[in-house]
């Protein structure tokens, strides 16, 4: 197992580019199902949760190759409709394969999801949404077993906006004979770069990036090439990178109207943005960040996956500050550890009440999840001496790199082989 040794206190310069956004990714992937042929993909990230979609797409009968950050995925031969319990309990994200298999296959089998480390994370709407289409649905042995000659039209009205049943929802529909209409859709670029590849395999689909969708059902959709949009997060928690130790750094990326939100907060913390073109420049030279609130939203609102690293950068800032999640009630494992380095956080259900303090100092941490992972190595770049991130195998998950591109930038971070857990 690596640790991450992270000598903090270091400022930050330089440039780095944002890899691409690996949530996008793992719902591009599993939409191949949908066609038989060669589907190419760019700006893939190395990251291991895509590694893990490729292991299951393979177990489906899926042909991969992936190189330099281009995968190739070969559906021409799947034999397999099952994504088993060693597969969806790595990866929440499995579930995505539920409906594509189905509105192809008319027969899909996979492992119930569990909980996860914050929070119970149901499926429910995925589920519910399958049988609107039309799908018969099992609970047997720990597994959904969902079943339908061929999926119907349907209207779905979500009483909570998600991201993975909006995304699952659209690959049924796609397939499905006659029109669906879903409504309160995500909204998130994720999603629409779903529905962009959707459309180039020949998908018939209206409302892209709005709440309301429509779709009116094809037979057959053809293999395709995609490109996956670049990853708001790792854009966001670079950024903060720069603003939380008092640097001026840059970042290439190429979608910045997705991370709007996270800018406009920068700023009022004090943060000095300015964007040229793909490139986004935070200039912190020497400045004491002010506390300002946010509150999780669906997009375009604040992410809750950034809702750790925004507690990290307020720990040193000037004033107290709320941070809420209104999306997962319960993601703050991280804040415990924090507080180890030195923060000074309360935490009033799902809110955290940060008191910024004037520094913090390095320390022997650990989380258990890949955004509480990504807070810790903030707070280890900001903190004074030696902190040792442990188990950031959870960071490998979804940043690609992360150690590479913060020494690029100057930091000093090493990983390091450990038996520690
Ligand atoms: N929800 C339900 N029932 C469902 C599905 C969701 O009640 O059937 C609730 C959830 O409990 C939550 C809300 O709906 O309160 C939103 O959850 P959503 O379904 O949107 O989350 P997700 O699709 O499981 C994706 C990302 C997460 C990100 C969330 C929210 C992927 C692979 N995962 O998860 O990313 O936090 O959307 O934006 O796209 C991460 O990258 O660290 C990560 C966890």
């Amino acid at each position: 197992m690596d640790k991450f040794v992270i000598e903090g206190g270091h400022k930050l310069s330089g440039r780095v580019k944002i890899s691409g956004a690996k949530n996008s990714a793992l719902a591009l992937m599993p939409a191949t199902l949908l066609n038989n042929g060669i589907n190419e993909f760019s700006n893939i990230p190395k990251v291991n949760d895509i590694y893990t979609m490729i292991k299951l797409l393979k177990h489906l009968g899926v042909e991969a190759t992936f190189q330099n950050n281009r995968l190739k995925l070969d559906t021409s031969n799947v034999t397999n409709q099952d994504a088993p319990y060693e597969h969806v309990k790595k990866m929440r994200a499995s579930v995505y394969v539920l409906g594509p298999l189905l509105a192809k296959y008319g027969y899909s089998k996979v492992s119930m999801p569990g909980g996860c480390a914050w929070g119970p994370r149901p499926i429910n709407l995925h589920l519910e949404a399958m049988e609107k289409l039309g799908a018969t649905i099992i609970l047997d042995g720990g597994n959904i077993i969902a079943k339908a000659k061929r999926l119907h039209g349907a209207n779905i009205n979500f009483e909570v906006s998600s991201v993975g049943a909006t995304g699952n929802t659209i690959m049924a529909a796609v397939l499905a004979k006659g029109e669906s209409k879903i409504q309160n859709a995500a909204m998130e670029p994720e999603i629409t770069n779903l529905c962009e590849f959707l459309i180039d395999m020949g998908a018939r689909i209206d409302g892209v990036g709005t709440s309301t969708i429509l779709i009116d059902g094809v037979d057959d959709l053809s293999s395709t090439n995609g490109e996956i949009i670049g990853d708001r997060i790792e854009a966001g928690t670079l950024l903060i990178a720069g603003a939380l130790t008092k640097s001026k750094i840059e970042i290439e990326y190429l979608n910045i109207e997705h991370i709007d939100i996270v800018l406009s907060k920068l700023k009022d913390s004090g943060a000095k943005i300015s964007i040229n073109n793909n490139v986004i420049e935070v200039d912190s030279s020497n400045i004491e960040p002010k506390a300002v609130d946010v509150t999780t939203a669906i997009y375009p609102g604040f992410p809750t996956d950034m809702q750790a690293q925004w507690i990290a950068y307020m720990a040193l800032a000037n004033g107290t500050a709320t941070v809420t999640d209104t999306i997962y009630t319960d993601r703050f494992s991280h804040v415990p550890e924090l507080i180890r380095l030195g923060a000074s956080i309360e935490r009033v259900n799902n809110m955290a009440i940060v008191r910024g303090v004037k520094r913090l100092e390095g320390a022997k941490v650990m989380s258990t999840d890949l955004r509480a992972s990504a807070s810790l190595v903030l707070g280890g770049l900001a903190a004074e001496g030696t902190t040792e991130v442990l188990r950031i195998y959870h960071l490998d998950r979804g940043y690609e790199k992360i150690e590479d591109k913060l020494t690029q930038l100057g930091a000093k971070i090493e990983r390091v082989s450990t038996n520690e857990f």
